[in-house]
């Protein structure tokens, strides 16, 4: 049986996975874009079998005839033309398409915008005030809570209702302490634990563990008494 020498294995291994690295990502690259086109193109274009859709975004009611295969995210964007929510991976990776569904955080890429009938949507337009920021928009600011700003609305929408859930006591994997009632205090390894659904390519998680510690501290979060805004903070 011939030997294989360690550099043999080496450049072997090495040209593996180089393939791997620059091939098939890039062929699942290219259908991932027909996939993007194909769906912005059912969003913008309801036809037959479009089917009735009714929801509140941000406080204002919806009704929509949309094709049933229109993901919550593409509804928004292409049909409603609120962009403020992005799309990065369109794969439920990336946390970048974070919306609030009667207040609880979800990728609106993953899911269809027919489930979310009759539901209270709350999206980063729907956060702040007329010119008066949401408190978490003033604290990504004042912490540098961000770079280039893409991943921000879905950060943003994310840390309010990571601090609710946290306010109502809501324990997460690196939560010490499982048999203590109350609000769970949010540590630097709880915030980086719960906001690890949402990714930061420029790295600015620091500022964002800052700004979501601080707004939990001050409590600047107002819970819900009516409308989707309200539900969401
Ligand atoms: S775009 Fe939805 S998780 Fe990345
Ligand atoms: S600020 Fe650029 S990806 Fe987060």
């Amino acid at each position: 049986m011939a030997e294989i020498t360690r550099r043999e294995f080496v450049t072997t291994a090495g040209v593996i996975t180089g393939g791997l690295a620059c091939g098939i990502p890039m062929a699942h690259g290219r259908e991932d874009d027909r996939m993007a086109s194909v769906r912005t193109e059912v969003a913008e274009q309801p036809g037959a079998g479009s089917i009735p859709l009714g929801l509140t975004i941000n406080g204002q009611e919806h009704r929509v005839d949309i094709d049933p295969r229109v993901t919550l995210l593409d509804l928004l964007r292409d049909r409603l033309n609120l962009t403020g929510t992005k799309k990065g991976c369109d794969h439920g990776q990336c946390g970048a398409c974070t919306v609030l569904a009667n207040g609880r955080r979800i990728n609106s890429c993953l899911s269809l915008a027919l489930v979310h009938e009759g539901e209270q949507i709350t999206t980063i337009e729907g956060l702040a005030h007329g010119d008066e920021l949401h408190p978490l928009q003033t604290a990504f600011i004042e912490y540098d809570g961000f770079q280039c700003g893409y991943c921000t609305p879905g950060q943003i929408c994310s840390a309010a209702a990571l601090i609710e859930e946290a306010r109502r006591g809501d324990v997460s994997v690196v939560t010490a302490d499982l048999s203590k009632d109350g609000p769970a205090e949010l540590s630097v390894e709880e915030v980086r634990e719960r906001m690890s659904g949402n990714i930061c390519r420029c790295g600015a998680y620091p500022g964002i563990v800052q700004a979501v510690q601080f707004v939990s501290r001050k409590g600047a979060a107002q819970s819900s008494k009516n409308g989707a805004r309200d539900a969401a903070i």
